[in-house]
């Protein structure tokens, strides 16, 4: 992709100590400058917590928002001091209403949604954006991956592009939040507005 792209591709495993510094100061070697960072590395594990392997607990939480935040850390000061920039957080609609069987990494990602927020008050006035795009179910091999099938029928996976066009148009228009697709807002406004309605439809349905 990045060839076809005419782009450079810089691998890191971000969970190694130092991962995200090494990263952003090997990309400002090579162009100078970052204008804008998404952040989408991240991983799955489905089950019950009580049965969680405490490497995959490490593993969720490093990998979906530690190295996320260290990777900002990494690349920010440079933002700021350009006086402009954006940092897109993907996040996951698990991380706006919780689901079962996904605590940890459904924590991780409501852990990935405060952070964008309590970031954005304090960028105010740097020139710099932060973006939460938030996707639902993706067609992606994110459920290969963490060796359990999506087997829900509803809502239906949407397919890998359309979250890259809502990256796109979060960049664009310099949006705070944006959910993929746009009609999973509604649950996350409604568990935020009517908490105990939320759950008792949530523990019905599922
Ligand atoms: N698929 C969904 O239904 C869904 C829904 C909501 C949110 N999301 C989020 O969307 C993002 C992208 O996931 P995806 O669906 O595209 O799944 P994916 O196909 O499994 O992609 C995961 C990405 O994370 C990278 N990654 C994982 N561990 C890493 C590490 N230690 N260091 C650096 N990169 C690492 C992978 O890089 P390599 O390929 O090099 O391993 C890959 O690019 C994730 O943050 C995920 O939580 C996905």
């Amino acid at each position: 992709v990045a060839a076809l792209a005419g782009a450079l591709a810089l691998p890191a495993d971000l969970t190694r100590p130092g991962a995200g510094r090494r990263l952003a100061d090997l990309t400002l070697d090579h162009l100078g400058r970052v204008d804008l960072l998404v952040a989408g590395a991240g991983v799955g594990w489905a089950g019950d917590f009580s049965g969680m392997p405490a490497a995959r607990i490490d593993e969720i939480v490093g990998v979906d928002l530690l190295a996320t935040v260290h990777l900002v850390r990494a690349v920010l000061p440079h933002m700021i001091a350009a006086g402009s920039g954006r940092v897109v957080l993907v996040g996951s609609l698990a991380g706006s209403v919780g689901v079962r069987g996904e605590a940890v990494y459904s924590a991780a990602k409501a852990a990935l949604g405060v952070f964008a927020d309590s970031l954005r008050y304090e960028l105010r006035g740097t020139g710099v954006g932060v973006s939460h795009v938030v996707p639902g179910v993706v067609d992606t091999p994110f459920f290969d991956r963490r060796g359990i099938p999506y087997t829900r029928t509803w809502p239906r996976p949407v397919p890998a592009e359309r979250v890259a066009d809502a990256v796109h148009a979060a960049v664009l228009r310099g949006r705070d939040e944006v959910f993929v697709p746009g009609w999973l807002r509604l649950p996350a406004r409604l568990r935020g507005a009517a908490p105990g309605l939320y759950r008792r439809l949530a523990a019905r349905f599922g």
